[in-house]
């Protein structure tokens, strides 16, 4: 038999506090109704027939009432057959999981309350952004930076002879280079004779000069 107005009060009075909560609202709705001298249909006015011998298999879950065989009602902030899934409002962003009414677990790179927030481990340096690339936190590096945290800067001379780009367009030369890309070396002492600084202080010298520093001019017999 179906839910006639007062009928079945002790019943439905034996739920958990989130239920009872819920059956004080569908009772005064009821009692609204069947004091009102409604025409509708008694049983059914607050929208749906309740079956007090109704039975859930699998139960209901999450407070839950079972309104009809294998018919849920759920509380606020759950849904599914047996109020088995939270919800979440709004949804969780980025492949994030409702957990709970409200609470949503992020996967790794994201934040916030609802999973809107990128995070990029450690941060981006140097004026990278953190943004959602393909689904994935990343940072997204100012064109002359580079790494996953924009913590390479770009030489796009290259540095040479063992330098280090330290700064976009800066290498920082070994000691005997100079120059924007390393390749200068230097000779602590000049080459003489037109002789060149091929490497740090070795001259390559011009015939017919020779030596350390090109100053020797050999013999011609
Ligand atoms: C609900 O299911 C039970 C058996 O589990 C059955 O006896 C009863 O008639 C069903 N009620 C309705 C309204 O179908």
């Amino acid at each position: 038999s179906f839910f006639l107005c007062s009928a079945h009060q002790n019943r439905i009075g034996t739920g958990t506090m989130g239920s009872a909560a819920f059956l004080l609202a569908f009772s005064l709705a009821l009692i609204a109704v069947c004091s009102g001298g409604s025409d509708a249909p008694r049983g059914v006015a607050v929208g749906f027939v309740f079956d007090p011998n109704a039975k859930c298999e699998p139960a209901c879950r999450h407070a839950g009432l079972c309104i009809r065989n294998n018919t849920c009602f759920c509380a606020k902030g759950y849904e599914g057959e047996t109020c088995q899934h939270a919800n979440c409002f709004p949804k969780c962003k980025n492949g994030g999981a409702c957990l709970r009414p409200g609470k949503c677990r992020c996967p790794p790179g994201f934040g916030g309350r609802y999973c809107h927030k990128v995070t990029c481990d450690g941060g981006c340096w140097n004026g990278g952004e953190c943004l959602a690339v393909n689904g994935a936190a990343r940072c997204v590096c100012p064109s002359s930076w580079t790494g996953s945290k924009c913590q390479h800067a770009i030489c796009p001379q290259g540095c040479r002879n063992g330098g280090v780009c330290v700064a976009p367009g800066i290498c920082s030369c070994p000691d005997g280079w100079l120059g924007g890309a390393c390749h200068t070396a230097v000779c602590s002492r000049a080459c003489m004779n037109g002789g060149k600084c091929i490497s740090p202080n070795k001259c390559r010298c011009r015939p017919p000069f020779s030596g350390p520093r090109c100053g020797d001019r050999k013999r011609i017999h």
